[in-house]
């Protein structure tokens, strides 16, 4: 079945063809990040106009690089949710209406399921079950992922995401955008021994997460320096440890309460290498397997969702009709 994705609940435009006998075709991503880079954060209204005119262009260059016309397509994935209100409306509608003008199957799809299917995009696979750590600019959470839809929440964030936590901490130390990538480019330059942030949460049993408090952390300990680039890169260092330290710590927790043998990352921030480092070598030591995707699938983009959509319309799985009806907000744990 030749399924097109459609991604667009936030600042990323994704389009991608997946191929449940041959993988993935071709795919195509456009990021907003310029366009929002002068208001310091994704405006919502901005986003939705930029997807309305960026999604059609990339349908026909995902087309063209797979080498394949508008009607040899099976079936439409599109993200329902969660995400920014009129982001998603522009992809649902031009899925809705690609379905209808093609007469085809289109099913609306959970993006944080695509996320943590992602990794299903390699050459490699993990195998059910398996623990997930979703670690997005949205939702930090530990999944028991028991088969595709068999979702059960073992732990997430209380306060902010690991991804707004970066975000915000880039912020207040006057990053550009993305925060996320430009805070973890300055600690490579950051000296490891100069501060030892708090680990939040990780004294008490339990899986949840809290990052908001490092943020306060950070700022104090900005405002008490000498403010000088190489205190903001040991800052920058300092504050990466913790989170990715914290993330570490609840990871092998969730090994050992299920006793799974495979963890997954997904999500915007499981591009971040030195995670990926640091969990490598925890699963060595656990003898457990890690699986991620390639730093593209990582962030937003079509692929994932083309992906997660093409293993439910292959069961038949469709939204029941043409209304056009997506969720902002939208807990895994409700998909079956
Ligand atoms: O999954 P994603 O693209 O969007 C959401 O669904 O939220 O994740 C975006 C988040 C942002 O907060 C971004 O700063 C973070 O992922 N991120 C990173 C890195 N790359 C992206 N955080 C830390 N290190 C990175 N290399
Ligand atoms: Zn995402």
């Amino acid at each position: 079945m030749l399924v097109l994705g459609i991604e667009s609940s936030c600042d990323e435009t994704g389009l991608a063809l997946y191929d449940t006998a041959s993988g993935l075709l071709a795919h195509e991503l456009y990021s907003q990040v310029s366009l929002h880079a002068d208001y310091g954060g994704v405006v919502p209204e901005l986003a939705s106009r930029d997807h309305v005119r960026k999604a059609l262009p990339l349908i026909y260059k995902v087309c063209e690089k797979a080498g394949i016309t508008l009607t040899q397509i099976q079936g439409i994935a599109y993200t329902k949710g969660p995400g920014l209100l009129g982001a998603l409306l522009v992809g649902a509608t031009l899925a809705k209406t690609l379905a209808m003008v093609l007469d085809i199957p289109v099913l609306g799809v959970h993006h944080m399921e695509g996320h943590l299917l992602a990794p299903m995009l390699e050459d490699v696979t993990p195998q059910f079950p398996f623990v997930a750590l979703l670690v997005s600019g949205g939702h930090t959470q530990l999944v028991d992922v028991k088969n595709v839809g068999g979702y059960v929440l073992l732990g997430e964030s209380l306060d902010d995401a690991a991804g707004e936590a970066f975000d915000k901490t880039a912020k207040l130390l006057g990053l550009g955008l993305p925060g996320g990538p430009l805070l973890s480019k300055l600690a490579e330059k950051g000296d490891p021994a100069r501060y030892r942030f708090p680990r939040p949460m990780t004294d008490r049993p339990g899986l949840d997460f809290s990052f908001s408090g490092l943020k306060t952390f950070v700022l104090n300990t900005w405002l008490d320096s000498d403010k000088s680039e190489q205190t903001k890169a040991d800052i920058a260092k300092a504050f990466e440890m913790a989170v990715v330290d914290v993330l570490m710590i609840k990871c092998k927790r969730a090994l050992l309460q299920t006793g799974y043998k495979t963890l997954v990352l997904a999500g915007g921030v499981s591009a971040n290498q030195t995670l990926r480092a640091q969990m490598k070598a925890l699963a060595t030591k656990l003898h457990t397997s890690v699986f991620y995707p390639r730093g593209e699938f990582c962030t937003d983009n079509g692929a994932m969702i083309a992906y997660a959509g093409a293993r439910r319309l292959l069961k038949g799985e469709r939204d029941p009709d043409l209304q056009i009806d997506v969720k902002t907000r939208w807990p895994l744990t409700e998909l079956v």
